[in-house]
């Protein structure tokens, strides 16, 4: 059996919901769930789950991409190098009423979503979520697994460390470097610097907590950017 537009999705959650949603719109035809929860869980809506992630990894040859729809940042990072690992063709999904830009540059894995702007030369660690009506916006740096929230505005020019998540509505300050595994609160506004592992929220905004023991701690190792230039339509 050809493979020919066969997408399979790694984690049938909400979030899983909005990527099969993008899938479709990019062309993708044949769209197949795979999480842990099987087999208690055979359904994600009126999709199939076919298996948990060691059964995706028998299966790669069956998809002509691969896509990993889980929300934790961290989660998300080690089943993408699981899935690299293994050969997977991990593609990226753009929602085609997103804007990318032609000069940005997006890894592997990321997913890009209605309304959505990534301007000039931005780049995109791989994994990235850029979610509706958020912005991204020239030369601005993500690490690997990053998530911007909706309607959260990246002014130029900022720097963003792996697996950190900027807060739905939030705002950074153009030139501002955010360190690995930040989370950024709703609606605040990063005007200075923030080291990584910790929660920021406000305006400005100022610590909230550490994150040293939340779970999205990322783990050690592969804090590597990777690029695959793709076209709009999402297809490396
Ligand atoms: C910042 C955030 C991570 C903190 O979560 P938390 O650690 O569970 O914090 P709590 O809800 O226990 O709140 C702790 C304190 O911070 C305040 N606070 C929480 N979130 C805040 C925010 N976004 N801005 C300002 N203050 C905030 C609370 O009012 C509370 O203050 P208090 O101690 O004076 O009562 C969370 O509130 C948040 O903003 N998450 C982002 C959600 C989001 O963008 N989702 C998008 C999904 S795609």
């Amino acid at each position: 059996m050809s493979n020919r537009h066969r997408l399979a999705i790694l984690g049938a959650s909400g979030h899983g919901k909005v990527v099969a949603d993008i899938a479709l719109h990019a062309g993708w035809r044949d769209l197949v769930f795979y999480d842990d929860a099987w087999p208690e869980r055979t359904r994600h809506e009126h999709w199939e789950i076919k298996g948990t992630l060691p059964m995706l990894l028998n299966d790669l040859p069956n998809f002509e991409g691969v896509v990993v729809a889980i929300g934790h940042n961290a989660i998300r990072e080690a089943k993408l190098d699981a899935l690299l690992t293994q050969g997977a063709r991990i593609v990226s999904l753009v929602h085609p009423r997103a804007t990318v830009s032609p000069m940005a540059r997006l890894g592997p894995g990321c997913v890009v979503m209605a309304g959505a702007i990534i301007n000039a030369f931005a780049e995109l660690g791989m994994g990235t979520i850029v979610n509706s009506a958020a912005t991204v916006d020239h030369d601005c740096r993500l690490g690997a697994c990053v998530h911007v929230a909706p309607g959260a505005n990246v002014a130029g020019d900022v720097e963003i460390g792996r697996t950190s998540w900027i807060g739905a509505g939030a705002v950074v300050r153009q030139g501002v470097a955010i360190g690995e595994a930040v989370m950024v609160g709703a609606g605040a506004a990063v005007v200075s610097d923030i080291d990584g592992n910790q929660v920021v929220a406000g305006v400005p905004a100022r610590p909230l907590a550490s994150a040293q023991d939340d779970d999205d701690t990322p783990p050690s190792g592969s804090n590597v950017l990777r690029f695959d230039l793709i076209s709009p339509q999402g297809r490396s």
